[in-house]
């Protein structure tokens, strides 16, 4: 059997609990079918997301003990400049206080009204503040990034064809920038290949296009580079982030993500950049030695950083999704393949064929496996879209229930655990109906809106 290791050992634990299934039905029903509106105490695996809820380790909890706090000049900011110049080789930093505030900024300074972001793929809070901002976003990924079942290393990769036509249709000067998100996370936490990336770049540079990389996901994207882009199986993480960062112009990143920490930072080596963003840093987020971050999350952020750059590190991600996607797909469960990062996605869509998509396959099915198990996913299909200026949805190209595996949390045994719910719930497919909007957000919806079975 191919088990993976925790490549650590757990020293500080904190108590679960699993609510009898009375309480979990009374649960759902007061949050409105919505795994967002949960609470804390009515779940017992959270794999809503990767994002903030990563483990720690001794040494970065070790750091946080050390915090110079200041309002400007603080020693522990200097110390992550370092660490992000040595890791990234470039020479401005900008914090922020999480991965949307880098979309705030980047996107005041880049997008203009009429102006187009190509990108492998929207996130939700990127597109939405590209479009606040008066710009269209236009995907670009190669057709495969969207087969539900692959065997493509690569989904997350640009298409190169659809990026030249694109600026042959709008003209590089329309072109806000090109956005390419490392472990490309609605389409399943899908890695994109080192050679695309050089690419995309050489393309762009001949146009004198900006590339802009959102790095919230890299860790897993470096161990998918490592581990199947064959070219690069003899280079070091450190080798791969630094080549990944001389073929880029800005990268922005989500510290709840990569680092294991929370807060956020641009990065570039523009100067012109950096000055035109460092003013919205002031006035949005907070003086340009902190950004909003507390002192302490930058300590264990610095710190977090230089373990990204380890193989045990990152693998643990992968490795234990990896786990998860073989089991359910020897169970004959409809999963994302091949496995990415970030989590395990179920394909709602095959999941519950009975539903048609108007009625949020990927909504009911995350409200039917915490019902059945007290494990909390995050619908990622046409709940998480936004409907289109005359009011009409837009439906997802992919319904999923996405079970994000947070770095170093989750034992084997959880795994497991959520395994065997989930297919114990595929085998009673027909009980789940299908739900329908009874409190509908304008914007980013499926945070706060509520659904009730059809
Ligand atoms: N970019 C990517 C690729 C992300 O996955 C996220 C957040 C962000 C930007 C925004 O960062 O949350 O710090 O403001 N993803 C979280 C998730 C919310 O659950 O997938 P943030």
């Amino acid at each position: 059997e191919n088990v993976p290791l925790e490549m650590h050992k757990v020293r500080i634990v904190q108590k679960l609990t699993l609510p009898p299934i009375e309480r979990r039905l009374a649960a759902i029903q007061e949050a409105g079918n919505n795994t967002f509106l949960l609470k804390n105490r009515d779940i017992y695996l959270d794999m809503l997301t990767d994002s903030g809820v990563n483990a720690m380790s001794d040494k970065q909890l070790g750091a946080m003990m050390e915090a110079d706090d200041s309002y400007a000049g603080s020693e522990t900011f200097s110390k992550l400049q370092d660490k992000i110049r040595d890791i990234f080789g470039m020479e401005y930093f900008l914090p922020v206080h999480q991965g949307r505030a880098a979309e705030n900024i980047v996107s005041k300074v880049f997008v203009r009204p009429g102006t187009v972001v190509p990108m492998n793929y929207h996130f939700t809070t990127s597109k939405a503040h590209i479009v606040l901002n008066g710009g269209t976003v236009e995907e670009i990924l190669i057709d495969e990034g969207l087969a539900v079942t692959s065997t493509h290393p690569f989904k997350g990769n640009i298409d190169l064809d659809k990026l030249q036509a694109l600026i042959n249709t709008h003209g590089a000067d329309t072109i806000a920038y090109v956005r390419l998100e490392t472990g490309t996370n609605l389409i399943g936490g899908q890695p994109h290949s080192l050679q695309n990336l050089r690419e995309v770049s050489t393309l762009c540079r001949a146009h004198g296009i900006l590339v802009v990389f959102d790095a919230s996901l890299l860790a897993d994207n470096l161990y998918f580079i490592k581990t199947r882009e064959a070219a690069c199986k003899d280079m070091s993480l450190r080798e791969i982030t630094r080549e990944i960062s001389g073929l880029v112009d800005v990268i922005y990143f989500s510290a709840r993500k990569l680092g294991c920490a929370r807060g956020g930072g641009i990065i570039t080596n523009s100067e012109d950049a950096y000055l035109k963003m460092r003013e919205l840093v002031t006035l949005y987020e907070g003086f340009l030695t902190y950004g909003g971050m507390s002192i302490r999350e930058i300590e264990a952020l610095t710190v977090g950083l230089e373990e990204t750059m380890d193989e045990d590190m990152v693998s643990q991600g992968p490795q234990f999704i990896g786990y998860m996607v073989e089991e359910l797909s020897r169970k004959g469960v409809p999963v994302i393949t091949p496995a990415g990062g970030l989590g395990c996605h179920l394909d709602a869509m095959r999941f519950l064929d009975h539903l048609p998509q108007t009625e949020y396959p990927a909504g009911a099915l995350a409200s039917a496996l915490y019902l059945v198990s007290g494990v909390r996913g995050m619908e990622r299909g046409s709940v998480s879209e936004q409907r289109d200026a005359e009011g009409n949805e837009t439906y997802s190209n992919m319904e999923l229930l996405r079970l994000a595996v947070p770095r170093r949390v989750f034992t084997l045994s959880q795994l497991k655990y959520a395994v065997d719910r989930i297919s114990w719930l595929y085998e009673n497919r027909a009980l789940v109906g299908g739900l329908r909007f009874i409190e509908e957000p304008k914007i980013l919806r499926f945070f706060f809106g509520k659904l009730a079975p059809t």
